[in-house]
């Protein structure tokens, strides 16, 4: 499954070309990277060329206008159509984004579609992201306080909750970290961008009691400091966050050394 002995994207060869019906008004083509590791085979690219006034304005609304009437062996994920659920993650055209956020007149000529960059695939458009939710689940993604519980909720002062906007929102699509360089060449170590905005949530979040526990468990040579303000991450965040000034601040709490 893992993508390593497999031609650069740049050298994988055409595949099939699927012609729009007859009388179509407005085609768009896309270009699809098509992968299936069990079947022993390279990728390719294969060619789509799509009515736009079949289908609705979004780009996930074209590859499922693909799958139901074209090519149903095509795969991607999707779930929400509403920008919420971070399943229809992918490269669009070159950059990390949702599919469902996208409109298809965004972009000119022919569209280009691959997965999440530097992550193996598990078929087409489907990322394995195994390693990416494990890193996640390691920042401990919850409320951990040493005061009883109350009978209600755990109060917090507006103030105080202001300090979770930009953060709260993200909605682990893995479109930052899959866009991080160092992510790519060290993501068996270094968390990237995502998590650590995770990590950062909690960290700033003042029902949270265990702030020194989670600073002292990122105080590691990779698993923070790989983070050489690159800031590629805010720049495909389709929610508009910014990771890389989540992880300024934890740098900034972690203690002085010397
Ligand atoms: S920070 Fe933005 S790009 Fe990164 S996982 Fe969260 S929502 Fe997606
Ligand atoms: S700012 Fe840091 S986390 Fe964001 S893309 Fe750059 S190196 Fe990666
Ligand atoms: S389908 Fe849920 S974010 Fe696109």
């Amino acid at each position: 499954m893992v993508e390593l002995a497999l031609p650069k994207r740049s050298q994988i060869k055409n595949g099939k070309r699927y012609k729009a019906p007859s009388g179509s008004k407005n085609v768009r083509v896309y270009k699809i990277y098509r992968y299936d590791p069990d079947s022993g085979e390279n990728p390719r690219w294969d060619k789509y060329e799509v009515d736009a006034k079949a289908h609705g304005p979004m780009v996930l609304d074209a590859l499922i206008h693909i799958k139901n009437n074209v090519d149903s062996t095509l795969s991607f994920r999707r779930s929400c159509r509403e920008g919420i659920c971070g399943s229809c993650a992918m490269n669009i055209g070159g950059r990390n984004t949702l599919a469902c956020t996208k409109g298809h007149e965004e972009y000119n000529g022919e569209i280009t579609i691959s997965p999440l960059p530097h992550m193996p695939v598990v078929k087409d458009l489907v990322p394995d992201l195994s390693g990416f939710y494990a890193q996640y689940a390691s920042i401990e993604p919850y409320l951990q306080s040493t005061t009883p519980d109350p009978d209600k909720e755990r109060l917090q002062s507006p103030a105080n909750r202001d300090k979770l906007d930009g953060l709260y929102e993200c909605i682990l699509c893995a479109c930052c970290s899959t866009s991080c360089p160092s992510y790519w060449w060290n993501q068996d170590k270094y968390l990237g961008p995502a998590a650590l905005l995770q990590a950062y949530r909690w960290i700033a979040d003042s029902r949270d009691d265990h702030t020194k526990k989670r600073l002292e468990s990122l105080e590691d040579p990779f698993k923070l400091y790989r983070c050489h303000t690159i800031m590629n991450c805010a720049q495909v965040c389709p929610k508009g966050l910014n990771p890389a000034k989540a992880i300024a601040e934890i740098k900034k709490m972690m203690p002085a050394k010397g």
